[in-house]
């Protein structure tokens, strides 16, 4: 970069952090979000379920619902298409990630049933996020799990009390996220007492 330019770059920074220092306040700008505005962007769901809507939902009550929203993009029974990827199974002992070919799948790969529940409500179908309703939104979850074998029966209700309960098999596959609570010093990557 010539010199010229790397001054007229610094000038211009130095004009910018000048110009923030002076920031207007723009209290005639915009207004205070409802209380209900703020209840539809407030949708994330927790571990522990916390956040999860009121509503139910049954794997058979997804299949329909699967077949006439999903399947377009995920195929038929989910095992994945030209634009969606596979959305069942992973956890075959042919497929997991301990094998050479994963297959990741959110129920081969994801710790907490709860978040199959958030990312389908928030993120899918494509292109028409917020169109589904929480009872749709049960079924799907219960159906992904069943095809999945993650729960058994095609008849178990879903709620914001059972899908916690809902153990993934990969559950504790993941590192902590804090380095200190990794108990094992070797897993850390530590050799001889000393750590990276
Ligand atoms: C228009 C195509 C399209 C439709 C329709 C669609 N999906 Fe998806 N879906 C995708 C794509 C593409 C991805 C991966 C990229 C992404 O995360 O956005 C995805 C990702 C997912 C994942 C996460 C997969 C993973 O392992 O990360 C799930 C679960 C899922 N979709 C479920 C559904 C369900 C349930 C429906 C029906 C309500 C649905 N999708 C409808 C295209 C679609």
């Amino acid at each position: 970069m010539r010199l010229s330019k790397i001054l007229s770059a610094g000038i211009f920074l130095l004009a910018a952090s000048a110009a923030l220092a002076q920031a207007p306040s723009y209290s005639n700008v915009g207004r205070t979000p409802t209380k209900e505005e703020i209840q539809a962007w407030d949708i994330s769901v927790g571990p522990d379920g916390k956040g999860l809507p009121a509503g139910q939902g049954t794997a058979k009550e997804g299949a329909p619902i699967f077949a006439a929203k999903c399947a377009v993009c995920h195929g038929a029974n989910g095992e994945g298409g030209k634009i969606g990827p596979r959305v069942v199974g992973g956890i075959a002992d042919t497929e997991t990630l301990t094998t050479l070919k994963p297959v990741r799948t959110v129920g081969g790969y994801w710790p907490y049933a709860t978040s199959v529940f958030d990312f389908i409500n928030r993120a899918m179908p494509r292109g028409q996020s917020g169109t589904l309703t929480p009872n749709e939104v049960y079924s799907l979850t219960a159906l992904l799990l069943f095809k999945s074998n993650i729960i058994k029966s095609d008849d178990e209700v879903l709620d914001q009390k059972t899908l916690p309960k809902v153990q993934m098999p990969n559950r504790n596959g993941f590192v902590p996220a804090r380095f200190a609570d990794i108990p094992d010093e070797h897993k850390r990557g530590c050799k001889q007492g000393i750590c990276p």
